[in-house]
């Protein structure tokens, strides 16, 4: 079965798990195991600009023993010099799985439909499940149990980071709010979704237009920019709107004495989030970013075996 990672709920709790233990045991060896030896080549293709998921991917696939492929996403255009299924079919006979960094998540999920290899979200408008796993494996490495914990996500609800945390976090039973106005909640169908799974792993999910109520409490406060790629016309009116839910000190002392500070980066200080709060103590925003490396090795471990271990089951 051909395993892909399109959206964060593609994974079950039980597989969210195991490629969290993976992640854990890469980070302690990262060469303990290589899935990709031979060298067998993935594909990377960067329609968006990228520094982490680049540099994390292309260093991940090496160390697993395989090689990068760089597809210039301006050169390739995919969908306008050819269609996606044309390009999924070629590519699926040159490559053990795609890498893709692309605009709408229906792009994906039809690269994955031809190309009949796995294929991994490296961030859509949608959804940014390896960001997610990144940011599950930071939690974990400071709190040990994920289950029960509470995060605080502050700023567009409606954005990739918002979307995944709700499902990613709900899978992993913790208790997710996002603090948002309400012109940038959540989608509906993604805060459904993401209430069905936590009802089933002991999780809870809310949308508050309250940053205050949403961060009461938290063990992880965490935000992202306020401008995502492809929305810089609308930085102005943006800065304006999502001004309340700033990440500073003020902020930040209404969550956990113990509470961490995410930010899956970029990130512009003194918009989303303080220069104190980035740089300050309770931030593990540089272990976050390493993190991308171990977790996108496991998923890739994942996808290219088709699943779970016989004996993981
Ligand atoms: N966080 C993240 O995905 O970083 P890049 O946009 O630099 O890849």
């Amino acid at each position: 079965m051909i395993r892909s990672l399109l959206r964060d709920d593609d994974l079950t709790a039980a597989e969210q798990a195991h490629v969290l233990a993976r992640a854990a045991a890469f980070q302690r060896d990262p060469h303990h195991a290589r899935p990709l030896a031979g060298p067998k080549a993935v594909a990377m293709i960067f329609d968006k600009q990228t520094l982490r998921t680049q540099v994390s991917f292309s260093a991940g696939i090496a160390e697993l023993g395989g090689a990068a492929v760089m597809v210039d996403g301006a050169l390739a255009r995919i969908g306008e010099r050819e269609s996606i299924a044309d390009v999924g079919r070629v590519l699926g006979r040159q490559v053990e799985a795609i890498v893709w960094r692309t605009y709408e998540q229906r792009r994906l999920e039809e690269m994955a439909h031809w190309s009949g290899v796995p294929v991994v979200n490296a961030l859509t408008d949608e959804f940014h499940p390896c960001q997610l796993l990144a940011d599950l494996l930071t939690v974990r490495e400071e709190f040990g149990e994920l289950a029960g914990r509470k995060v605080a996500f502050l700023g567009d609800g409606a954005c990739n980071m918002g979307h995944s945390w709700l499902l990613a976090g709900a899978l992993a039973g913790m208790d997710v709010r996002i603090a948002a106005p309400a012109a940038f909640a959540p989608a509906p169908e993604i805060l459904e979704r993401a209430a069905a799974i936590a009802a089933g792993t002991g999780g809870a999910v809310a949308h508050l237009e309250d940053p205050v109520a949403a961060l009461e409490g938290v063990d992880v406060a965490t935000t992202d920019t306020w401008v995502s790629m492809g929305k810089e016309d609308e930085a102005a009116e943006r800065a304006r709107i999502f001004g309340p839910y700033a990440l500073d000190e003020a902020a930040l002392a209404h969550a956990a004495d113990h509470a961490i500070v995410l930010h899956c980066l970029p990130a512009y200080r003194g918009k989303e989030i303080s220069a104190a709060v980035l740089d300050g103590p309770r931030s593990r925003v540089w272990d976050q970013a390493e993190n991308r490396r171990h977790v996108q090795k496991a998923v890739l471990e994942f996808c290219v075996a088709g699943g779970l271990p016989v004996e993981a089951v």
